[in-house]
């Protein structure tokens, strides 16, 4: 049988190399994308299970930089079947303490990084799949939300509101995206301790993030893969247009 291809955006570290290793770990050959720390998504390519991987870069928030990752993607595995979107920035702005300068640069490039850039691949993705050999039938795009867009972010608004924005997008390609046989669906996690969470971490304020689970742990980044792998399925198709909670019961909605 032939292996599903998948490529992991920000898989060179935190939660998007966890995919990256399921998703390896589960026969699908993948490319293990970066914006700029190319050591690093090597060494997670150094270590995935299996052969066929492939490795790409490029800023997602970079206009036409979509392209270029899409087509070096099918370049060397052939094709992408599964497109995972969980390259992602988290920044504070505080309303009442952030300057205008910064607020309006940081709402910039979140909706630059954490949407555009999500949506312009999914754009060159399907317009990849549309053109193949064999057709759309069967692709899986699979996008990585937060929690944060149903609990609030009052101190990082433009991160909520960008991935409220992204699950919005998940469930509008859906049903657009249905008739072609893609499921796309997303995954809202809770907080998962990672490069980008661990200044977060300091002091009690790591008792204050496992008290919020009644699980009593912080989550690690499988615990989010384990989910993006199987929605990213054959199997996982009538799930098109879910959102996943990954939050340990942290916040039900
Ligand atoms: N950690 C959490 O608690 C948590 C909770 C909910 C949702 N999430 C979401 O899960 C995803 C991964 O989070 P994480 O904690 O694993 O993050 P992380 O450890 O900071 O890793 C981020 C990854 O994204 C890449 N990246 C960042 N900006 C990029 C850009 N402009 N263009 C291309 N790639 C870029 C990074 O590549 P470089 O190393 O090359 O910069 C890195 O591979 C994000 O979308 C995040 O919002 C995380």
């Amino acid at each position: 049988m032939t292996r599903r291809c998948a490529l992991v955006t920000g898989g060179s570290r935190g939660i998007g190399a966890a995919i990256a290793t399921e998703l390896a770990a589960t026969g699908h050959r993948v490319a293990v994308h970066c914006r700029a720390d190319s050591a690093a998504a090597k060494a997670v390519l150094d270590t995935l299970p299996g052969t066929g991987h492939a490795f790409v870069t490029g800023d997602v928030g970079a206009p036409g930089a979509a392209r270029e990752i899409i087509d070096s993607a099918v370049e060397q595995l052939g094709t992408v079947d599964v497109l995972v979107n969980n390259a992602g920035v988290h920044t504070e702005q505080p309303v009442a303490t952030t300057s205008y300068e910064d607020w309006r640069a940081d709402w910039r490039r979140l909706v630059d990084v954490n949407l555009l850039g999500p949506a312009d691949l999914i754009w060159h993705h399907v317009d990849h799949l549309r053109h193949r050999l064999q057709g759309p039938q069967g692709a899986r795009i699979v996008n990585v939300g937060s929690r944060g867009a149903y609990r609030g972010e009052p101190d990082a608004p433009a991160y909520g509101a960008t991935k409220a924005a992204l699950h919005a997008l998940t469930q509008s390609l859906a049903q657009s995206l249905g008739p072609l046989g893609i499921a796309v669906t997303a995954v809202a996690p809770g907080f998962v301790r990672t490069d980008l969470t661990e200044p977060m971490l300091v002091g009690p304020a790591e008792e204050d993030v496992r008290r919020q689970s009644p699980l009593g742990r912080i989550a690690v980044p499988s615990d989010v893969a384990a989910a993006v792998a199987w929605l990213s399925s054959v199997g996982a198709e009538w799930c098109s247009g879910t959102v996943i909670d990954v939050n340990g019961a942290s916040h039900l909605r």
